[in-house]
């Protein structure tokens, strides 16, 4: 940070403060130095940015965010990368690339890096469906391709879940035709948080990547503690086609910032990079960086989203309600009255909570917030229910 201005500005548009405090000054030189073990330190900085978010309204359960937000590290890093807000071609972008590459285990030309990973699912879309060709997505699943691919004017074949509430894979199958230009797959999905089985995913992902395009999305993948989980990023490298997508908004709590990644094969990310819309700003990869570099923060969020997932787990769980077993930042479950009616009575209660996911009518998506407010969340559920 060279410039006192730049300092100033950022102290008073980003800074946590705590009762009229900086957190910003306090805490980022403590980590510095490490004078105090460093769960201790990062336990107060999520102190910090708890209090401040629970003074930000109501509690935001409804966008699988992460409630932490970003690392210290990240923060400070956006910081120090002020100077370069007014010029094009910042190094970042490349840089991010490589440090991603190299988190994952892949060459760089096999990144993509995008303005959000809602980017990765709308290049994939453009340049596997532009020729008239169809898509394929279980339902309900992510929707941006759906949306997006209906707008593009194509067929979406919308399969919808099994009675476990994962994908139908042999249903997904059979849909796939010498027209499908792209395969979605979301693993863990969203809304349901459910995790499909290693062995037949991964069949079905390399059988159909033999006539087609499969992308899948792995957006929620740091936060599986499944151990029988694995991800899909080694069939990039054995030469499948498959699009691996990963994204920074969640457990680096980048989600305003927007960057995403596809993993790809180069030739499949030369093609994806020329339906780019944009390039990610400089700052945002200037803390994209740092945060995947950072291996303390993501490590303590893991372990505070399962800490306060199983609160919210035991708290359904007790109110008689069906679930499907999450292995993300968030729960989806059977309220069995209208999801409308369960979000505005949670609303009434302070907490916004996920939309309707039809046919899901009567179930719930909620993200997994701090254990503190998981265990605030427990003690209304009765009422929201009642
Ligand atoms: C499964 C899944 N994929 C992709 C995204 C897009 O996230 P972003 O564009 O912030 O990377 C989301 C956002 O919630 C998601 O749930």
């Amino acid at each position: 940070m060279s410039s006192p201005l730049s300092r100033r500005a950022w102290l008073r548009t980003t800074s946590v403060g705590v009762g009229g405090a900086l957190l910003m000054p306090s805490v980022l030189p403590a980590l510095g130095r490490r004078t105090a073990p460093i769960d201790q330190e990062l336990e107060s900085y999520a102190r910090a940015v708890a209090a401040e978010r629970a003074a930000a309204g109501p509690v935001r359960l409804q966008s699988n965010e992460n409630p932490f937000g970003m690392s210290p590290r990240a923060k400070q890093a956006l910081m120090d990368a002020w100077d370069e807000h007014n010029k094009y071609g910042s190094p970042a972008i490349a840089l991010l690339r490589q440090t991603y590459a190299t988190h994952v285990g892949v060459p760089a030309e096999y990144v993509m890096v995008t303005q959000g990973s809602n980017e990765v699912i709308c290049t994939a879309a453009l340049a596997f469906g532009i020729d008239g060709k169809e898509l394929v997505a279980a339902d309900p699943t992510f929707e941006t391709l759906s949306t997006y691919g209906t707008h593009m004017g194509r067929t979406v074949h919308k399969v919808p879940l099994n009675p476990a509430h994962g994908h139908d894979l042999n249903a997904m199958d059979q849909r796939i035709t010498a027209n499908t230009g792209l395969v979605f797959v979301c693993n863990p999905n969203n809304p349901t948080g459910a995790l499909m089985p290693d062995a037949p995913l991964r069949d079905f992902v390399k059988s159909a990547s033999k006539r087609t395009t499969v992308l899948v999305d792995e957006a929620y993948h740091e936060y599986v503690t499944d151990p029988s989980y694995r991800s899909m990023i080694d069939l990039v490298v054995q030469g499948e086609n498959v699009i691996v997508l990963r994204t920074a908004s969640k457990i680096h709590g980048l989600a305003g910032c927007r960057i995403g990644f596809a993993i790809a094969h180069p030739d499949v990310i030369a093609r994806l990079e020329g339906f780019k819309t944009g390039a990610p700003n400089a700052l945002s990869a200037r803390a994209a960086i740092a945060a995947v570099n950072d291996v303390d923060w993501p490590r303590y969020c893991v372990q505070q989203n399962t800490e306060a997932r199983e609160i919210l787990r035991a708290a359904i769980a007790a109110s008689g309600r069906v679930q499907t077993p999450s292995q993300t930042n968030f729960i989806f479950f059977d309220a069995q009255r209208p999801t409308n009616t369960v979000r505005k009575a949670c609303e009434e209660r302070g907490f916004l909570v996920g939309r309707a996911f039809p046919p899901y009518d009567t179930w719930v998506r909620v993200s997994v917030g701090t254990p503190d407010e998981m265990r605030a969340f427990a003690r209304v559920l009765p009422e929201v229910l009642a």
